[in-house]
């Protein structure tokens, strides 16, 4: 049983494949406290974990200390009030203005598979796959009822979280802090570990030993962002890659977050996750609920990478819809050609595919109204004719004769101060009364908490996917969300505009995945600003990034890979120099770098030498053979060159054990190098495996501990695919 309940010392435990978390309820008042999250034990009773014997803190030894009690005590689901000084989960304004909220277990229920909640992305399991708990807690005087769930899956090291509120009194309040989830842990020389990066350098890793006071990553721009991710993970400081401790929170939400770690004067870690509180505050009217979204836990013995593939399979088995649908090979026109290209163009592009064995071409951006720059038309998604002469039908059938499919851009949620949607609706922005609007690369974004905008995208949206043989749409979103103010909300409702707006996308993409449930999405964001799990749900994969130059992509592939699988970063051979950061890298490389993730290619092959096109349906069918490897296997990192500074080498092993690849790539050349040993990982250690090139072959054993030797090159940006295949003995 992956839940249950023990009566006689009331204690709840949770347990995955290999580890335990554990809740009791404490006292007469049926405080819920935090007993135990880490490697398995098979104990229901650690709650002298508590420290309650400690010091005479309890409100039931010693109601004369309960502000002591709420400042030590490991809250389950911490609330605002009563003493409580460490970020709280939940903070609630009554009618009459004051903010104290006190939280005591009610019941519980166990349920046998996990329920959706409601309107957003989360998780999704069978009764034979996971059970659920959920915990009621109630504040009495407020009549707030508070339900904590949590899902176990039976083949998976992932604890998934959320929370749902109900106003069960008869006045309103207000939720002005609801966060998801909340770890209390003894501090274990922990280093914390956060996501950073901007336009082109999405998530790079930072790690540093946790100190004292709070230590948070966020985002208040209305989207998960460039600039911090919905992650963190803490860590033993002594951890490595596949030793060691490791826990991670990965947030199931693609819009204002807080993901923050606070050591305490106790040297007791509160670790946080959920919607950031600044700019949110949600009106409950009595009988009202607000779902929070979820939030996915992990504990790892076996460092990060164990932490990471435990991601891997939860977002793949149990998360990402469409995981299993063919990713098709792609051209995408925008580093062709950009806004410049008429149909005769797009053919040509077409024709270069389909001679090289590409399987799509994607059309990005400026297909549609007078789009021949940025400055222009988002919101009228009908062809412009003058570029695309018998419109994208015509385009789409020419291609489908060459064997090659269509996709196309869009940016759905925005609208160009210059388009027709504007002239006929200014109110469809977003802006605040009486200020001028704050624009972002010339545009406004739409008012998506209001039903009748969000119709009239959707049909729009779905009458361009009719009328033409389309199969892959890229959904954009170039800019942050600014001036946040619904004409369609009152006052007390305005702070709930962040939240409604992200539901709103959520409900688009899930009616044009219901509506077209053959259509592939992609979701991208001014290159990878909303890469995260929520929206994962709807699209398997996403623009990982810009910046697709090979050497820049090594870190931003590793750092996301920490949480997300290879299958869901896009990944395309672009121009060379780089538009991005004018580097000059091998072809050979490009490709190979881009073999892992979704593979396209993003430049005009017309322009490529013929030794480089030459070298296109090698790469493809390199992808086509390995690319599952790491799309659907168990990842290992063997190197790192923001470590090393030097070399990067990533490694997949099918599931099966019968296929591994590793990418190797030498970054800068070492003069006077010996060959470079590097260990492989995830092998069967008493089978036998051959290298494909070479034809070497050795135990698994022997690949695992005494390695693999790579020949000094003298040159920089080198890499190798390398790839093993189990022999039959
Ligand atoms: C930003 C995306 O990241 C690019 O790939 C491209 O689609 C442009 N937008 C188009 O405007």
């Amino acid at each position: 049983m992956p839940v249950s309940y023990n009566e006689s010392c009331r204690v709840f435990r949770l347990d995955t494949m290999n580890t335990t978390y554990l809740i009791g309820i404490v006292g007469k008042e049926n405080f819920l406290g935090q007993i135990y999250y880490g490697p398995a034990v098979p104990d229901d009773d650690m709650r002298f974990l508590m420290r309650l014997e400690d010091r005479p803190w309890t409100p039931d030894s010693n109601p004369r200390e309960r502000a002591s009690f709420y400042d030590a005590f490991p809250f389950e689901y911490p609330a605002w009030g009563g003493g409580s000084f460490r970020e709280p989960c939940l903070r609630v304004q009554d009618a009459a203005g004051g903010g104290n909220c006190e939280l005591f277990y009610e019941s519980h229920t166990i349920l046998p598979g996990k329920p959706a909640l409601t309107g957003l992305p989360a998780a999704y399991g069978t009764p034979e796959q996971c059970d659920t708990l959920e915990i009621i807690c109630r504040d009495p005087i407020l009549q707030l009822r508070v339900s904590l769930l949590y899902t176990v899956f039976r083949d998976s090291d992932v604890i998934c979280r959320s929370v749902h509120i109900k106003n069960d009194g008869d006045t309103p309040l207000s939720l002005t802090a609801v966060l998801s989830a909340s770890l209390e842990l003894d501090n274990m020389d922990f280093d914390v570990i956060t996501l950073h990066g901007s336009w082109a350098r999405e998530r790079e890793m930072d790690r540093r030993p946790l100190a004292h006071g709070k230590q948070e990553a966020f985002s208040l721009r209305g989207i998960s962002s460039h600039q911090y991710h919905p992650f963190l993970a803490l860590c033993e400081h002594t951890a490595t890659q596949e030793q060691g401790l490791a826990y991670g929170m990965s947030f199931v939400y693609s819009g204002n977050f807080l993901a923050q770690a606070e050591l305490d004067q106790f040297e007791k870690v509160r670790a946080v996750m959920g919607i950031h509180p600044d700019g949110f505050c949600w009106y409950l009217e009595p009988g009202e609920v607000f779902q929070a979204p979820e939030v996915l836990l992990v504990c790892s013995e076996n460092g990060l990478g164990g932490m990471s593939r435990a991601y891997h399979d939860l977002l793949r088995n149990h998360l990402i819809r469409g995981q299993q649908k063919h990713r098709p090979t792609l051209l995408n026109s925008w580093e062709a050609c950009y806004f410049d290209f008429d149909h005769d163009k797009l053919l040509e592009l077409g024709q270069e595919a389909a001679k090289s064995g590409i399987e799509m071409l994607v059309v990005d951006d400026g297909w549609f109204g007078q789009r021949y720059n940025e400055t222009t038309s988002l919101g009228d998604w009908y062809v412009n004719e003058a570029k695309l002469p018998g419109g994208l039908k015509r385009l789409g059938d020419e291609l489908n004769e060459l064997g090659v499919k269509l996709g196309i851009w869009m940016e759905p949620e925005m609208i160009s101060p210059d388009s027709n949607l504007y002239r006929t609706h200014p109110d469809y922005a977003m802006t605040l009364p009486s200020r001028a609007p704050t624009l972002a690369r010339n545009q406004l974004i739409l008012d998506l908490t209001r039903k009748e905008v969000r119709d009239c995208v959707y049909s729009q949206i779905a009458a361009v996917l009719r009328s033409a043989p389309i199969v892959y749409l890229k959904w954009d979103m170039n800019r942050p969300l600014t001036d946040l103010y619904s004409s369609a909300l009152p006052r007390e409702r305005q702070g709930e505009v962040y939240h409604r707006y992200m539901l709103g996308v959520y409900e688009l993409q899930e009616r044009l995945v219901t509506d077209f449930p053959d259509l592939l999405l992609e979701n991208c964001c001014s290159g990878g600003g909303r890469f995260d799990a929520g929206m994962l749900y709807y699209s398997p994969q996403i623009w990982t990034s810009d910046n697709g130059e090979a050497i820049d992509r090594l870190s931003i592939q590793e750092a996301t890979a920490l949480a997300y699988p290879f299958s869901s970063m896009g990944a395309h051979v672009t121009c060379c120099p780089c538009h991005i950061n004018g580097r000059i890298t091998p072809f050979v490389t490009r490709g190979q770098v881009s073999i892992p993730g979704c593979f396209g290619y993003e430049l005009d092959i017309s322009k490529l030498t013929a030794e480089e096109r030459a070298m296109i349906p090698a790469q493809l069918e390199a992808y086509l053979l390995y690319g599952p490897i790491f799309h659907m296997g168990d990842y290992y990192r063997l190197a790192s060159c923001t470590k090393n500074h030097s070399y990067d080498a990533v490694m997949a092993v099918s599931k099966d054990k019968s296929q591994a690849a590793v990418l190797y790539v030498q970054v800068i050349s070492r003069a006077y190098r010996r060959s470079l040993r590097l260990l492989l990982n995830g092998l069967d250690g008493n089978a036998r495996y051959r290298e494909c090139k070479s034809g070497e072959t050795r135990s698994g054993a022997a690949w695992m501990h005494g390695g693999l030797l790579l020949k000094d090159v003298q040159a920089d940006f080198h890499s190798e695919l390398i790839v093993l295949e189990r022999v039959e003995i």
